[in-house]
């Protein structure tokens, strides 16, 4: 039966400070979801693949009259899905047509830091353009691209930049899944956002603990719905938002299974009615809308707010069947049994530190060694009274979550992830391994904490193969 529990600490979320804001349902004709294409290569080559992303300025019709102005990668808002295939090598041209600097951080990918990873030390100019080239070796899942330049990122991705990238691999292939893109298997990439005169306008909407706004945005698609016309659909959620956790649940409480989690399939399948994600995180599930009659309609909600209305069409029912085991996650032994690094995650508002900091570009604030396996201790000192859930985040790796304040995890937490909610004054406790060389960020995944410095970098090195970094300061960005 399924899972009734949101998984997350009920008294902080519910204490939140005073500038909180709830969604609201905006007042606009409801709207088809958008479901962003997937990135057509300008070259194929047997194993090689050439993308081009450009990050842009355009406009959108989001609200009754006026167009709104907006960023996105290859188009007005957001972008085209990016597709991976584990085993070939990508070749991605990166333009900037924007005013100023940006980078395109693959969020989630196993890729070399820190410029292909596009972390602030990858800055691409405005009229400049970057070159990068990876193979994807890591199993199929759902991750995302978005902009990474110190201290700006808040502001870009309210702007517009983010899109979803998925792998692939044969694995995944042989479960037979839902795999047909915009009708069995969507994207759902949460965001919020406020209007002024139909206008975005970051500085007004600014909050330091993290920009919060009134209208849920998903997909770039305000008020939408979708038509179901198959009985099984993957939902592959994103929170794309700067600051925002998502409550998810139907209004009807209708159960669904989470198959994945950030970097991958779960070990087994779990079933839920209600599912959180912090900013960042994903989660892949699967509805079976089997027990509908077409022409019902159920929404998706967070604090009771419908933000997806489903409309049932016409399909035959079908029953879910999902092996038992989805995905073997390897038990790496750690080379050090005891936790070689604990991090700290402090502060609210413009108080937020890492580790008693604030970021610097020129700092490495930790090092390890390529391929060792590690135990990290997270803790997020904030205390019941005011405390606030900070999303932890790691750059170039996907790590595994091993208990929480010496418990067990969450139900959902026995996969890959490369972000994890950390609630105030508990400790996680996570095994990590970076498997690509490099400089890469680990940091708070809301988005103004991050710009305000609640980020660190931390080297992984070869001992046989030492390189010598060249590392940004914040006036070269
Ligand atoms: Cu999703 Cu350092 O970022
Ligand atoms: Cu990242
Ligand atoms: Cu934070």
């Amino acid at each position: 039966s399924p899972i009734h529990d949101y998984f997350f600490d009920k008294t902080a979320f519910d204490s939140r400070d005073g500038a909180y804001i709830h969604l609201q349902q905006p007042n606009t004709p409801e709207a088809p979801l958008n479901v962003p294409e997937m990135l057509t290569p300008d070259k194929v080559d047997g194993d090689d693949i050439y993308y081009t992303l450009t990050a842009q300025t355009g406009s959108t019709q989001l609200l009754t009259g006026a167009v709104t102005q907006t960023w996105g990668y290859n188009g007005s808002l957001l972008g085209p899905t990016v597709l991976f295939e584990t085993g070939k090598t990508y070749h991605i041209t990166l333009k900037n047509a924007l005013n100023e600097v940006t980078t395109f951080h693959w969020h989630g990918l196993n890729i070399v830091g820190p410029y292909d990873d596009g972390g602030p030390h990858a800055p691409v100019y405005p009229g400049g353009e970057r070159k990068i080239t990876f193979t994807v070796d890591q199993p199929s899942a759902t991750l995302w691209l978005h902009p990474h330049p110190c201290p700006e990122t808040a502001r870009q991705v309210w702007n517009g930049l983010a899109a979803m990238v998925l792998i692939k691999d044969d694995h995944e292939r042989s479960l037979n899944l839902p795999a047909d893109w915009g009708k069995n298997d969507i994207p759902v990439i949460m965001q919020d956002r406020t209007y002024y005169d139909n206008q975005l306008n970051y500085q007004k909407s600014y909050d330091v603990d993290g920009t919060l706004g009134e209208y849920p945005l998903i997909n770039g698609t305000l008020n939408p719905y979708f038509e179901v016309t198959s009985p099984i659909v993957r939902l592959r959620f994103l929170d794309g938002s700067n600051r925002r956790e998502w409550r998810l649940h139907f209004s009807d409480n209708h159960p669904f299974t989470q198959i994945s989690s950030d970097g991958g399939l779960l070990p087994q399948p779990v079933e839920f009615d209600h599912l959180m994600l912090t900013t960042a995180e994903r989660a892949d599930v699967l509805v079976n809308f089997s027990d509908y009659q077409e022409g019902d309609v159920v929404t998706l909600q967070t604090d009771d707010l419908s933000f997806l209305t489903f409309k049932i069409g016409k399909f035959d029912p079908e029953d879910l069947n999902l092996p038992e085991t989805l995905a073997t996650i390897p038990d790496l032994t750690p080379d050090d049994p005891e936790p070689t690094f604990h991090t700290v995650m402090s502060g609210m508002d413009d108080e937020v530190r890492l580790d008693g900091k604030l970021f610097d570009m020129q700092r490495i604030d930790t090092r390890q060694e390529l391929n060792k396996v590690a135990l990290w201790e997270v803790t997020n000192t904030n205390d019941m009274d005011d405390g606030m859930i900070h999303p932890f985040h790691v750059h170039g790796c996907q790590f595994q979550v091993l208990k929480r304040d010496g418990h067990d995890v969450y139900a959902n937490e026995h996969g890959w992830k490369d972000t994890i909610g950390v609630n105030p004054g508990e400790t996680v406790l996570i095994k990590i391994q970076f498997t690509k060389p490099g400089v890469f960020m680990y940091h708070c995944h809301i988005l103004e904490h991050e710009d305000t410095g609640m980020m660190a970098q931390i080297e992984i090195y070869d001992p046989k193969h030492p390189v010598k970094y060249h590392l940004l300061s914040m006036d070269e960005m």
